[in-house]
């Protein structure tokens, strides 16, 4: 696991200005911070859980309906990037279609956050192949059920 996990919210002023300082947005910092899709979904019809090769891990909670992604939820344990990046990949697939959603790609969820230290790019990638992972998982029930 990273060194970053022992962060808490408690200060907020604080945690924004070491992020500052160690390469973080603003944006990026934002969405720590407010970890606005942070949990699980009770009616999600697709969950996956998926740990990288730091051993930080994502859980996505997804409840999708006629083909279109109604509501994301993730559960974190990791790094200010780790969950930063996977707070706008929620963000992003709302409302999306299965196909929209497993299109989008770690360069976009880059420009929403807009910067996170070089050595944390795999963070960003990690949001993305638990999202791609839990959509193909879902296909596959689809196709299985079908
Ligand atoms: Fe593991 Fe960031 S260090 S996701």
């Amino acid at each position: 696991m990273s060194d970053h996990h022992e962060l808490s919210t408690e200060n907020p002023e604080l945690i924004r200005e070491m992020l500052l300082g160690s390469g973080y947005a603003e944006k990026a910092i934002d969405y720590y911070l407010r970890r606005e899709h942070m949990g699980s979904l009770p009616d999600a019809n697709q969950i996956s859980e998926l740990t990288g090769q730091c051993g930080d891990t994502m859980k996505i909670f997804l409840k999708i309906k006629n083909n279109i992604i109604q509501e994301a939820k993730i559960q974190v344990l990791g790094c200010p990037g780790a969950i930063a990046s996977a707070m706008a990949a929620m963000e992003m697939v709302k409302g999306k279609s299965v196909e929209e959603a497993a299109a989008i790609r770690d360069g976009d969820v880059y420009k929403i956050i807009e910067q996170l230290p070089d050595q944390k790019q795999h963070c960003i990638r990690l949001s993305i192949k638990t999202l791609q992972q839990a959509l193909e998982e879902y296909t596959a029930k689809k196709v299985a059920s079908s």
